[in-house]
């Protein structure tokens, strides 16, 4: 559920019209929900509240916006960051450190220092050799790094190639049958407190069998390195729930994911956490974005668009369908293709597309967007870096500003010896 709707025939944003946004900020313009945000982040903390020991560090990938970290830092939730660029923001939103999470597959010897000078709460160690950097880094601060090992379960998520992460192959974590040994060895190491073991198979996830077999893999391990003699005390089960991008698609709910997890982890006796992103994010935002042209096509009318590929990235990338939905409908409908005015044919949002009837200057959003929209956007064909509005109640405020073209050419130089 989130709150976009039309009213007296114009799309709001809760009690704004996005009409009124388009006037003030221009476009295109990501818009973001509050009260979505915080209804999302309420809903899926639910659906683990019977659960004893749960942590949930919202994956700040998905929508890293300082305004939104405050407001989901004010729901409780840690911040699972991936570069020193997200530890900074977590820190600067007010994260407390003992919640955030610091996964990613490459971390820099400076990034694991920075993650100790700053006391953060867990290191999600991808190999060995990370691990034993880190025990060194801790050691020579005379301080323990609190650790778990990212295992790979070798499951198929069922997801588009690009954003599967749980394969044997994929570059994440470690084959889960080296597991206990290199638990075993790194466990021996001053400087390293390793407290159990994470996992995460994927993005938009459309079924739960995948994650539930990946999760009972993990079970295996949990009792594999107790029976070793490791305390376990904490499993990371990631993020990867997905959200319905087309009307009527239907997805397991947050609750869902709840009882099924509540089912495979009974008895492990561990902290659980986890790592939504897009299902706290997805539906909380949309793309406004004006219509430029209406022109003939070979087959269908092109509806050229303000937003482009370096706003949206996702139809480019996975071919993700995002719905385009008019800010004020006259009821007609047309099939057209929907395109922006980046020099590239995959600059299409859609093809061949069913669609509200819009003419030249009309407003359109592309839904479900908050969630890897804006943190994925480019300034490709010297294009704007689109700003970000945050919607709450009648209110609105510009939570991050378009950065112009001329700011990002200030930023470059000639070197004397070409001037
Ligand atoms: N934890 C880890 C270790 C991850 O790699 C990810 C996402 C998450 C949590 C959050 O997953 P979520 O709950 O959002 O599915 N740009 C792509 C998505 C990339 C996801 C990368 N990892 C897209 O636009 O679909």
């Amino acid at each position: 559920m989130d709150h976009f709707h039309h009213r007296d025939g114009v799309l709001h944003c809760e009690d704004v019209p996005l009409t009124r946004i388009a006037d003030e900020v221009g476009t295109p313009v990501y818009v973001y929900s509050a009260a979505t945000f915080r209804r999302h982040a309420r809903v899926f903390a639910q659906a683990f509240a019977a659960l004893p020991d749960v942590h949930l560090a919202y994956a700040i990938k998905a929508n890293p916006n300082l305004a939104v970290l405050r407001l989901l830092a004010a729901e409780g939730y840690g911040a699972d960051v991936v570069s020193g660029g997200e530890m900074a923001r977590a820190l600067a939103a007010g994260v407390p450190r003992a919640g955030i999470v610091f996964s990613g597959v490459g971390k820099t010897r400076a990034e694991l220092a920075r993650g100790l000078d700053e006391g953060i709460g867990q290191f999600n160690l991808e190999g060995e050799e990370e691990g034993e950097v880190l025990a060194d880094l801790a050691h020579a601060r005379g301080t323990v790094a609190p650790a778990v090992l990212r295992v790979n379960p070798d499951v198929d998520a069922g997801t588009h190639a690009k954003i599967s992460t749980g394969r044997a192959g994929n570059k994440f974590g470690i084959p889960i049958d080296q597991a206990p040994g290199m638990f075993a060895r790194l466990s021996c190491r001053p400087g390293l407190a390793l407290h159990g073991v994470a996992v995460h198979i994927g993005s938009q996830l459309a079924d739960l069998a995948p994650l539930e077999a990946a999760y009972a893999r993990v079970g295996e391990l949990v009792a594999e390195l107790r029976r070793a003699g490791h305390p376990v005390t904490r499993v990371d089960l990631g993020g990867g729930l997905g959200v319905p991008y087309r009307p009527g698609d239907t997805l397991p709910e947050p609750a869902d994911l709840g009882a099924m997890v509540a089912c495979v982890t009974e008895g492990w006796g561990v902290q659980l956490q986890f790592e939504p992103g897009r299902v706290i994010a997805g539906n909380a935002g949309v793309l406004l974005t004006r219509v430029i042209w209406v022109k003939p096509g070979a087959q269908n009318p092109y509806v050229i668009v303000d937003a482009a590929m370096n706003d949206l990235a996702r139809p480019a990338l996975y071919d993700a369908y995002h719905e385009f939905v008019a800010v004020e409908p006259t009821g007609d409908r047309m099939t057209a293709n929907i395109a922006g005015p980046v020099c590239e044919t995959g600059d299409t949002f859609a093809v061949d597309r069913e669609i509200d009837r819009v003419a030249s200057g009309d407003l359109a959003v592309f839904r479900t967007a908050g969630a890897y929209g804006a943190t994925m956007a480019s300034t490709y064909n010297s294009r704007a870096l689109v700003p970000e509005v945050l919607v709450d109640g009648d209110r609105y405020a510009v939570v991050a500003d378009r950065i112009s073209p001329e700011t990002i050419l200030a930023a470059e130089r000639v070197p004397e010896w070409l001037a």
